[in-house]
């Protein structure tokens, strides 16, 4: 058992256990349950190493020291978020938007030659949904019918810069079809050997940002037609999970669409919403 491996030494005592809790909760909403103590243990020891101290107690201590407060938390940030992620992750998803939505928003003139379709990859971790969104797009749009933009956003900055970079290993981009490899990534030689980059076309069309969903004034000034927040609700409370899709549907336009993930529910007439399949909505007006 990890905890046996990591020694109870290692291990935050119950109480440094809470203080951490509480402080990821207050500034992330994150809601980590009483049986994640190893796990967060095991994430915090990496930055106990990286700033050399000998117990969580010091680690505690300066991170609520005012000069460290902010850099010190986003790298706490950094390591508590659960980032797992996936190119064409919940392919389904993808279809329904190229084969169904995208005619619908069309066939309804919220989108148009003129008026680019909006879609926020919103919790986008390393970069695979968003990009996985654009292949998708660039697809099933034609020039004729208009473009698109993609909004990406994340808490962790350690992901945006891998997003950023949008350089990938041969295992993640096993999922991505044989056809959208050919055109949309560019193969790696000498030292990028067995790496991947999203090719320019395809990046040009995603935006990143920093964005904390229980940050109390974030504001983000076009509406969207789409939302993603997949495999996201699932690490919050009530509370914040009820505070972030009711942002949520608020950037969206009327009759947008929100997706989440296949472990995530919501109730419908809390939000104005309209269930079309269990992950899939659309706000009413
Ligand atoms: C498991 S990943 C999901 C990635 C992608 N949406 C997917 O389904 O493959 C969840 C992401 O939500 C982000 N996240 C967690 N709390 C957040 C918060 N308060 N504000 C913004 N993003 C947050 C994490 O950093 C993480 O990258």
């Amino acid at each position: 058992m990890l905890q046996d491996i990591l020694g109870e030494q290692l291990m935050l005592n119950r109480q440094m256990f809470t203080n951490f809790q509480e402080l990821i909760y207050i500034t992330c909403g994150i809601a980590l349950a009483d049986n994640k103590r190893t796990m967060l243990s095991v994430r915090l020891l990496k930055r106990l190493r990286a700033l050399n101290f000998d117990s969580y107690e010091e680690y505690f201590e300066h991170i609520q020291t005012e000069s460290n407060f902010a850099d010190e938390l986003q790298s706490l940030l950094n390591v508590v978020t659960t980032n797992k992620t996936d190119f064409y992750r919940e392919k389904h998803h993808f279809q329904l938007l190229a084969e169904t939505i995208i005619p619908e928003l069309r066939s309804n003139h919220l989108i148009s030659s003129t008026d680019n379709l909006r879609v926020w990859s919103a919790g986008c971790s390393s970069g695979e949904e968003p990009y996985t969104l654009a292949m998708v797009l660039s697809d099933a749009m034609g020039a004729k019918t208009g473009s698109f933009e993609i909004l990406a956003t994340d808490i962790s900055t350690k992901v945006l810069q891998e997003a950023m970079s949008a350089v990938y290993c041969e295992e993640c981009v096993a999922p991505i079809p044989e056809e959208q490899k050919k055109k949309y990534l560019l193969r790696g030689t000498g030292n990028q050997k067995g790496f991947y980059k999203i090719a320019p076309e395809i990046r040009k069309h995603v935006k990143f940002g920093h964005l904390n969903f229980v940050a109390e004034n974030y504001r983000i000034p076009e509406k969207m037609h789409v939302v993603f927040c997949r495999n996201v609700l699932i690490y919050f409370d009530t509370h914040s999970r009820d505070e972030i899709v009711r942002k949520l549907c608020n950037q969206l336009v009327p009759h947008g669409y929100l997706f989440i993930g296949h472990s995530e529910t919501l109730d419908p007439q809390e939000y104005q919403l309209e269930r079309l399949l269990p992950t899939v909505y659309r706000r009413k007006c």
